[in-house]
C-alpha cells in the first residue's frame, strides 16, 4: 500500500471514546465547534491544481523534502522554488472546485489549498483545534509546514489539535485535498453522482478550555418520552468532574459526576413537548463542566419500529418523503449554506413531505439542523454504495469511522430517525458480514434510533416481488429501491405487481421513479416525457397502497442532479433527470401528482392505519 494511503488510513484510528463502538476509531471532530470561541477560516483560499501530486512526491515517488506543504517562498534570488501560493488563483471555501472553474468541472485528483491567518494570543491554559466540516474525498493537513494528520471520507467532519503550534501572525495552513476515486474507498469508483472535490464545508479555528466537553448527547431514552438521557465525554479530564445540564424552558437543572476519564451519563425525568414534523419544538440546552459551557437547540422525540409500524412519539406514522442529493438548487454544485438547505427542504415541504432521504452520504450540518427547525424526519446514510471492497479491512475501517463521525455529529438532531448503512449493495456473504458490523456499530453508538439499508428484492413468481435480502434480518426498517415501470418494464407493470417481504418489519420505499426532461411532452409511454413520469407515479402510488407494510417512501428524487453516467444529448446532458423539479427550479407534472397524493393523506396529523389495504 502506498505510504500516503497508509498515512491516511493510520490517522483515522484514535483511542475509542464513548462515541463509538468498542475498538472503533473515535471521531476527531469537536461538537459545538460553531458556537465555541475561535475564528472562521472560510473565504478565498489560494490553490494549486496538482494532477501529478508534484507538491508531495519527487521523481522516485517519495515524499519531497520541500513540497508545497512547506509553503515557503524563495529565500533569495538564487533559491529555486517552483510554486507560490500567494500569487496563485483562489477558490471559495466552503465549496466544491468543480463548479467554481469550468476547467475543473471533470477534474479528479489533487488540489492544494493554502490559507494564511493570524491567531490572537489564546488563553494560557486553553487549547486550539483546526476543524474541517468535510474535505472531499480525503485530505492531508499541514500547519506551518508540520503535518497535523490526514482524513479519509468526504462527508464528515474532522479536527486536529494545534495547541502551542500557532504563531501570533502569518500562520500557514496547507491542505492537500484529493478526490481520486478508488476501488477500496467509500464511495468506490462507480456512483451515479458527481464526484465533487474540495473543502466543501467550513473550516474553523476552535478554542476550548484545557478540559472541555468534546461530545454531549441528550435524547429521550428509547421508547420513553418521559425520561431524558445525557451522555457526556470530556476531553482532557484527569479526575471525576461535575457536569450540569440545563433546559431553562423546562425548568430542568441536572448535575452529575463523570468518571476520571471524563465519561458520564445521567437519566432524569422531564416533560418536554415532543418534537414532531407538525410541531418541531426545539429547546435551548446548556451543558457546562468546569470552565467549559456549550449550547445547542435540541428537540426530544421517540422513534420505534413495532411489527410493520413506525412509531413517532408512540403513534404510528407514515413517512411522506422524497430523496435528495446535496446539490444547491439553481446554482448547482455542493449545497453549503443555511439558505441552500432551506431552499431544498422548503421544496420538500411544499411537496407535503414530513420526511427526506439525504442520499447517499451525510449531508452538511446545515441540512440536518434545518430539518430540525422545519419539521422533516431524516434518513441519513454513509456512502456504502453499490459494489465496494467488501473484504478490504481498510475499507471496513473507513466505513466504521464515517458512520461513527456521522452519528457523533448528528446524534442530537431530533429530525434524524434512520441511520442507513448501505444502498443497493449486491448480496454476498462478504457484503452481509461487512454490513452486519456497521449495523452493530450503529446500535452500539446510538441505541435510540432505527437502522436501515436500501435492500435487494427478487421476483417471487409471475407478478410478484419479494424482499428477502439476508441483511433484512438485522435491520429495524427495510429500505426498498424499486424501479418498476422504468428500469423494470413499463408503468403498466405496477397495475398487477404484488409485494411481500421475508420479515415482519416496516418497509420504506427508499427509491422509485422515472426520468423526465422538464418541458418535454408526449404520450404516457414516451420515455423522458413529463407525462410518462406522472403516469408512473400514479401507478406506483396505487401499487404501494396495496402493501400494508409500506410505512413510508422517498421517491427518487426531488431535483435533477449532475451525473457523469447520464450523457443522453438534449435530454440528460450530464444530468440525472429523475427529479420532480428541474435543476433550474421548474416543477414537472409528477411533482403535483405526488403532492396531491401526500395531501390526500389528509392533514399532516392523519396517520393511515396499517390495515389489509395499507396506505389509504
Ligand atoms: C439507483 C441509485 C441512485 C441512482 C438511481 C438512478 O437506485 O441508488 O443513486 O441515481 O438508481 O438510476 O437514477
Amino acid at each position: 500500500m502506498k505510504p500516503l494511503a497508509a498515512a491516511v488510513r493510520a490517522s483515522v484510528v484514535f483511542v475509542g471514546l464513548l462515541w463509538s463502538a468498542p475498538g472503533l476509531a473515535a471521531p476527531t471532530a469537536l461538537e459545538f465547534a460553531d458556537t465555541r470561541a475561535g475564528q472562521s477560516l472560510d473565504g478565498d483560499w489560494h490553490v494549486i491544481v496538482d494532477p501529478y501530486d508534484n507538491g508531495l512526491l519527487d521523481y522516485r515517488n517519495q515524499p519531497r523534502r520541500n513540497g508545497y506543504f512547506r509553503d515557503a517562498p524563495p529565500k533569495d534570488e538564487t533559491d529555486l522554488v517552483e510554486y507560490d501560493f500567494a500569487r496563485s488563483p483562489t477558490l471559495k471555501v466552503p465549496g466544491d472546485w468543480n463548479t467554481q472553474r469550468p476547467e475543473l468541472l471533470y477534474y479528479e485528483g489533487t488540489v492544494w489549498y493554502e490559507r494564511r491567518f493570524d491567531a490572537p494570543k489564546a488563553p494560557a491554559t486553553g487549547r486550539q483545534f483546526v476543524q474541517f466540516g468535510a474535505a472531499a474525498q480525503r485530505a492531508t493537513v499541514w500547519l506551518n509546514g508540520r503535518q497535523l494528520g490526514a482524513h479519509e471520507g468526504g462527508f464528515t467532519p474532522f479536527a486536529f489539535e494545534v495547541t502551542g503550534q500557532l504563531r501570533p501572525r502569518g500562520n500557514s495552513l496547507v491542505v492537500m485535498v484529493n478526490n481520486t476515486r478508488r476501488v477500496n474507498a467509500l464511495p468506490a469508483t462507480n456512483t451515479d453522482w458527481w464526484n465533487y472535490g474540495g473543502l466543501t464545508r467550513g473550516v474553523r479555528l476552535v478554542e476550548t478550555p484545557a478540559v472541555f466537553i468534546r461530545n454531549a448527547r441528550l435524547q429521550c431514552a428509547k421508547g420513553d418520552p418521559r425520561h431524558l438521557t445525557a451522555v457526556i465525554a470530556l476531553d482532557g479530564a484527569r479526575a471525576p468532574a461535575t457536569v450540569v445540564v440545563q433546559i431553562p424552558e423546562l425548568g430542568e437543572r441536572v448535575s452529575f459526576q463523570t468518571d476520571a476519564a471524563g465519561h458520564g451519563t445521567s437519566t432524569f425525568e422531564a416533560a418536554p413537548t415532543l418534537w414532531s414534523p407538525e410541531a418541531p419544538r426545539l429547546y435551548e440546552v446548556t451543558i457546562s463542566s468546569g470552565e467549559d459551557a456549550v449550547r445547542d437547540r435540541i428537540g426530544f422525540r421517540t422513534i420505534e419500529a413495532l411489527g410493520t409500524e413506525i412509531r413517532l412519539n408512540g403513534k404510528s406514522i407514515f413517512l411522506r418523503g422524497i430523496a435528495l442529493h446535496e446539490e444547491a438548487l439553481g446554482r448547482g454544485g455542493r449545497a453549503t449554506s443555511r439558505a441552500d438547505a432551506e431552499a431544498l427542504l422548503g421544496l420538500a415541504k411544499e411537496l407535503g413531505c414530513n420526511f427526506v432521504r439525504l442520499a447517499h452520504y451525510p449531508h452538511n450540518e446545515e441540512m440536518t439542523r434545518a430539518a430540525d427547525r422545519m419539521g422533516l424526519l431524516v434518513w441519513s446514510e454513509i456512502p456504502v454504495y453499490w459494489t465496494i471492497a467488501w473484504t478490504d479491512a481498510g475499507t471496513l475501517a473507513d466505513a466504521r469511522a464515517q458512520l461513527a463521525e456521522e452519528i457523533a455529529r448528528d446524534g442530537n438532531r431530533a429530525s434524524v430517525i434512520l441511520w442507513s448503512v448501505g444502498n443497493e449493495t449486491p448480496v454476498s456473504d462478504a457484503r452481509t458480514r461487512f454490513l452486519r458490523t456497521l449495523v452493530a456499530d450503529a446500535r452500539a453508538a446510538d441505541p435510540t434510533r432505527l437502522v436501515t439499508a436500501a435492500l435487494e428484492h427478487h421476483p417471487a413468481g409471475p407478478d410478484a416481488e419479494r424482499i428477502d435480502d439476508p441483511l433484512g434480518a438485522e435491520l429495524d426498517v427495510l429500505g426498498l429501491n424499486e424501479y418498476v415501470g422504468w428500469y423494470d418494464g413499463l408503468p403498466q407493470k405496477c397495475d398487477t405487481l404484488t409485494w411481500s417481504a421475508a420479515y415482519d418489519k416496516p418497509i420504506v420505499v427508499s427509491e422509485l421513479g422515472a426520468g423526465a426532461k422538464a418541458g418535454l411532452h408526449g404520450g404516457a409511454l414516451t420515455r423522458f416525457s413529463e407525462e410518462y413520469q406522472a403516469d408512473l407515479y400514479r401507478r406506483q402510488l396505487a401499487m404501494l397502497r396495496k402493501v400494508p407494510a409500506v410505512r413510508g417512501m422517498s421517491p427518487w428524487i426531488l431535483v435533477d442532479f449532475r451525473s457523469p453516467r447520464r450523457p443522453l444529448p438534449g435530454v440528460q446532458g450530464g444530468w440525472n433527470r429523475k427529479g420532480l423539479v428541474s435543476n433550474d427550479g421548474r416543477k414537472k407534472q409528477a411533482f403535483r401528482v405526488l403532492r396531491d397524493a401526500y395531501r390526500n393523506l389528509g392533514n399532516p396529523g392523519r396517520v393511515p392505519k396499517p390495515s389489509r389495504d395499507g396506505l389509504r
